[in-house]
């Protein structure tokens, strides 16, 4: 059985298969959940040093739905404000009886160090890490949701020759990511629409085709996925002329139309927080062809069959 969620790397086609057909299962039966219990007696932590809404309610709302204990570890009331280390904490928490750790954190690679200190401190218990998001390494239960999400607005449930659009931050974002290697390897092809400081050759290394220009790269799209500008990671040489960007990159009906676009088609979505006006038009946020509210609502059921994946079996 697996062990950790830590990228979309790890995945394969049956894996996501199964993940996503456990996922819509629970929502068939979201009001039954309580009573089976399906995860009673597991305990799980969340490690969340760095802010979230979605993906932290998310996860605490699918572990209780699941019957699971669920405990939030503060960061700014733990021992690292008297200096204690990463590992030290993860030495900690190998020996306090948890079935799972939840981690976000800023620094990529986090995720898999926690994996390998739980452990390696801890070899008899077998403690599940999944990432909730690692600097701008990835995140990988946002990249299943937003699949899920995109699959279930497919007419055959499937991504095959799908043109998938990632338009803004690809840089800094962890989501784009995730979202292109599991994407590419369900046989969707994916562009990412970006200023030329917001994107680097890693991406067409990782099989995205690139483009500058909004209007000619949107062209032909199935999905448009618009990311967050990551002000949080911008380092302060990075000069972003928000004017500029929302002249040239903000997603508006009027852009979509001079794309050629059928809005009776084409779908949007964004992972959240959405910059208003900045990365999508405020008229969009909530039209008929954005995902965003089915995102949001998808991700406790994949979050749900992600802890049912890595702990149902035990
Ligand atoms: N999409 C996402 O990760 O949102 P939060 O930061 O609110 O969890």
């Amino acid at each position: 059985m697996p062990k950790h969620f830590l990228s979309t790397k790890d995945l394969n086609p049956d894996i996501v298969d199964q993940l996503l057909s456990k996922a819509n299962w629970l929502k068939s039966n979201k009001d039954s959940l309580t009573d089976l219990g399906l995860l009673k007696g597991k305990i799980l932590l969340n490690l969340f040093y760095e802010s979230s809404t979605r993906t932290r309610l998310s996860f605490e709302i699918a572990a209780k739905l699941l019957g699971a204990d669920f405990i939030n570890f503060n960061p700014d009331l733990s021992s690292l404000a008297k200096g204690e280390s990463f590992e030290d904490t993860a030495y900690t928490l190998s020996q306090l009886e948890i079935d799972l750790a939840i981690i976000r954190h800023s620094e990529g690679g986090a995720a898999q160090k926690l994996a390998y200190y739980l452990n390696q401190y801890n070899q008899e218990k077998n403690i599940s890490v999944i990432n909730a998001g690692d600097g701008i390494s990835e995140h990988p239960t946002q990249a299943l949701l937003d699949f899920y999400t995109i699959v279930s607005n497919c007419p055959n449930s499937s991504v095959k020759g799908k043109q998938i659009v990632i338009i803004g931050d690809c840089l800094h974002s962890r989501v784009a990511r995730s979202n292109i290697y599991l994407l590419k390897s369900l046989g969707a092809k994916v562009k990412c629409i970006a200023p030329e400081s917001m994107i680097s050759a890693e991406f067409v290394e990782m099989g995205a085709e690139l483009d500058h220009d909004l209007i000619n790269g949107l062209k032909n799209a199935d999905f448009i996925i618009v990311l967050r500008i990551q002000k949080e990671r911008l380092k302060q040489e990075f000069n972003l002329d928000l004017e500029t960007y929302k002249q040239d990159f903000c997603v508006t009906e009027e852009k979509l139309k001079k794309a050629n676009l059928n809005l009776n088609f084409v779908k949007l979505l964004h992972p959240g927080p959405v910059n208003r006006n900045i990365e999508i038009s405020e008229n969009l946020i909530n039209h008929p062809i954005s995902l965003i509210n089915q995102q949001v609502n998808n991700g406790v059921f994949i979050r749900m069959a992600v802890l049912w994946y890595l702990l149902g079996h035990k």
